[in-house]
């Protein structure tokens, strides 16, 4: 049993997407550089992997950087791209010892040819582990992944390879960056946006929202078990009636 503030381990979520927002107005609240409020922001990215394998939720997503961040000041840009870069390679021998498996979505092509290998490096040697699925979202947005795969399927029906008649939602969803990732149970946005910005569009198609007005600096583990004990409040009916969903948990 499990009380209305308590996480019910039986459904946990088993991915939580997050769009990690408000690190500049946190740094700005407290009267230092917007790059303080990322290093910040770093901070919590450890504390909230830590909390999911904790948890058991099996994926996090995060959206790191959106093909949209390439249009912030140059010197934020590079800032960030420093910052992820070191933050990966500072913390590969923690992930190693968590148990966590790093995996990254996006038009990584795109990134700091250094950057894009470090990444790389970084993916390769956690691929074993077996516990958290760490997505770092880079350079990712949902309108630059889903034209990818509209290109990748015309080419193939071109080729000859697809049957245009048996293109279905199964031969979307394997032609984008989050093929073989399960869609996110649980999105969650910090700092009282409400907005998807471009995140997830098709894999957020069931997923529950939630937000709160908490930056994504000061977001820690007793947040994100609110996030997930509210989650678990909702009735999930995919298009169904609440009675299907209430005469098939019987079974
Ligand atoms: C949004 O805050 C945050 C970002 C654009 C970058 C997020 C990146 C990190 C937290 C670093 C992640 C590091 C790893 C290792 C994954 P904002 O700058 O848009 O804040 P604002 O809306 O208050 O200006």
């Amino acid at each position: 049993m499990s009380g209305m503030n308590e996480i019910d381990k039986s459904k946990v979520p088993q991915h939580i997407a997050i769009i990690m927002d408000g690190n500049g107005r946190w740094a700005k609240r407290k009267g230092l550089s917007r790059i303080f409020g990322h290093q910040a922001g770093v901070t919590a990215v450890r504390r909230i992997t830590e909390a999911c394998a904790e948890f058991g939720v099996k994926y996090l997503t995060l959206y790191a950087f959106s093909t949209e961040n390439w249009n912030r000041p140059k010197e934020e840009v590079d800032a960030l791209m420093t910052l992820l870069v070191d933050s990966i390679e500072k913390e590969t021998p923690d992930l190693m010892k968590n148990n966590v498996r790093l995996l990254a979505i996006g038009d990584l092509g795109r990134l700091p040819e250094k950057a894009e290998q470090k990444f790389r490096n970084c993916m390769s040697q956690t691929d074993g582990n077996t516990g958290v699925n760490l997505v770092l979202a880079l350079s990712y947005s949902s309108r630059w992944e889903i034209t990818d795969a509209v290109k990748q399927i015309a080419k193939q029906v071109k080729e000859g390879s697809i049957n245009i008649d048996k293109i279905d939602e199964d031969t979307i969803s394997k032609h984008l960056t989050t093929n073989h990732i399960p869609d996110p149970d649980l999105l969650i946005r910090t700092s009282g946006e409400l907005r998807i910005s471009n995140f997830l569009m098709w894999q957020l198609a069931y997923s529950e929202l939630y937000f709160t007005d908490v930056y994504w600096p000061d977001f820690d583990k007793e947040e994100l078990r609110k996030a997930i004990v509210d989650y678990q409040h909702r009735e999930r009916r995919f298009g169904k009636t609440s009675e299907q969903i209430t005469e098939n948990s019987k079974i």
